[in-house]
């Protein structure tokens, strides 16, 4: 590196910003661990819950422990009646990454904590948001329709809850087993971009409600988690699956991105693809309707064809939800309310060992002048 020539690594690629201990991104094997635990495996074996508790434990859950995650996510989900009035004059069209942004910034302004950035606190702030962040999405999106919010149920799990939330109603366990599979493949991903971003706001001594706020921001972009909603527009689109590789060959012409395809670091595919895509498929079963699944199957093999290039996990994630029956503008927000448990685990992780993130910038701008009289000015 000269003072000439900086080594500037756009977009931050291959820069390792920091140490973590909460997840492991291998891209030389495609894989991703939890806590040392392989995601697939995870998926298979444990709840969501059992995954967040990891996730800012660091150990899975005894009987006993998951007992008490569960109790006390469950006592915390209702949201007070001023952020219900909030929610109700949010504009009817806003999309519910705004609204759930929007209403965690409030939830901060409410939280008796809202300030002790202490780890304690933040651990139990960190709970209430899990458990108060459903019951926002789904009052948000139910406003949109006219219809009134839906009281939580502590009685349910996370995901049976979530679907409660929104629809009114539990579906069969397969859809939710599926859709708790997708919480657990979501949660937590290394130093992706809202991550990032919420460790960068963590380092200035800002609170959790500030980190989460400005992740969610981050997160609502088409390059993240925005993918799985256009991926899912994308095959509407398309319509039905003959139209599939014609309608790739002219995204191919005219060099676009096709969404739900390629990644950062996986350049050889993502472990998380073949359990959502597995799930994704029961889906299919289970609703009756294979076009989605087929139409993915033909974009996804063209794809590694003509450009080598994999799916990533929104690619399944977008048709499995829609088959589960959530409008398409609630996928992402279903993120938010998975990865919340991975952001609140790296706030926790940086603020335990903080330092300012704070990089630098190589100037390509005019060389220093004088500044002119008004008079003299063109
Ligand atoms: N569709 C078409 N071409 C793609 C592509 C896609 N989804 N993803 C990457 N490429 C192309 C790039 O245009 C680039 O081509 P070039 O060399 O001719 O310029 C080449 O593949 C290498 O891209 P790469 O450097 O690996 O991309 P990146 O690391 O900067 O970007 C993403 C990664 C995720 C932002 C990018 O793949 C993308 O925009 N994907 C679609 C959005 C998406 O699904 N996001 C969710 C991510 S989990």
């Amino acid at each position: 590196m000269s003072d000439t020539q900086p080594d500037i690594r756009k977009g931050l690629v291959g820069v390792i910003a920091d140490v973590s201990a909460v997840s492991k991104v291998m891209p030389e094997t495609n894989s991703l661990t939890y806590r040392g635990y392989a995601v697939q495996d995870l998926a298979e074996q444990c709840s969501f819950e059992e995954v967040a508790y990891l996730l800012w434990n660091g150990e899975l859950p005894n009987a006993e422990q998951l007992a008490g995650f569960r109790r006390e996510e469950a006592s915390q989900r209702g949201i007070s009646p001023a952020l219900h009035q909030v929610i109700q004059a949010f504009p009817h069209d806003a999309h519910p990454m705004d609204a759930i942004r929007t209403a965690v910034s409030f939830l901060g302004m409410e939280d008796p904590e809202a300030a002790d950035v202490s780890e304690p606190a933040t651990r139990r702030k960190a709970m209430r948001l899990l458990a108060k962040i459903p019951t926002a999405i789904a009052a948000a999106h139910r406003a949109t329709k006219g219809q009134a919010p839906v009281e939580p149920d502590p009685k349910l799990t996370f995901a049976e809850n979530f679907f409660h939330v929104v629809f009114g109603k539990v579906p069969q366990p397969e859809v939710v087993k599926a859709f708790d599979v997708s919480l657990i493949l979501y949660a937590e991903h290394g130093f992706n971009a809202s991550t990032f971003t919420a460790r960068t706001v963590t380092s200035t001594g800002a609170d959790l409600h500030g980190a989460v706020t400005a992740g969610i921001a981050a997160l609502k972009g088409p390059l993240h988690g925005g993918a799985n909603e256009a991926v899912m527009h994308m095959l509407a689109e398309i319509g039905e699956p003959s139209k599939a590789v014609a309608w790739l060959e002219g995204k191919f012409d005219h060099k676009a991105l096709v969404m739900g395809f390629g990644h950062r670091v996986y350049k050889n595919g993502d472990s998380r693809v073949p359990t959502m895509t597995r799930y994704a498929e029961k889906m299919a079963e289970v609703v009756g309707d294979r076009r989605w699944m087929e139409m993915s199957r033909l974009l996804a093999a063209a794809m590694l064809e003509r450009k080598n290039i994999h799916p990533n996990l929104d690619f399944p994630a977008g048709p499995a939800y829609h088959l589960m029956g959530f409008d398409i503008p609630l996928f992402t927000p279903i993120f938010v309310a998975s990865r919340i448990t991975g952001w609140a685990a790296h706030v926790i992780e940086q603020a335990a060992d903080n330092r300012l993130i704070r990089p630098l910038s190589h100037y390509t701008g005019v060389a220093q002048r004088e500044v002119p009289a008004l008079g003299a000015r063109g």
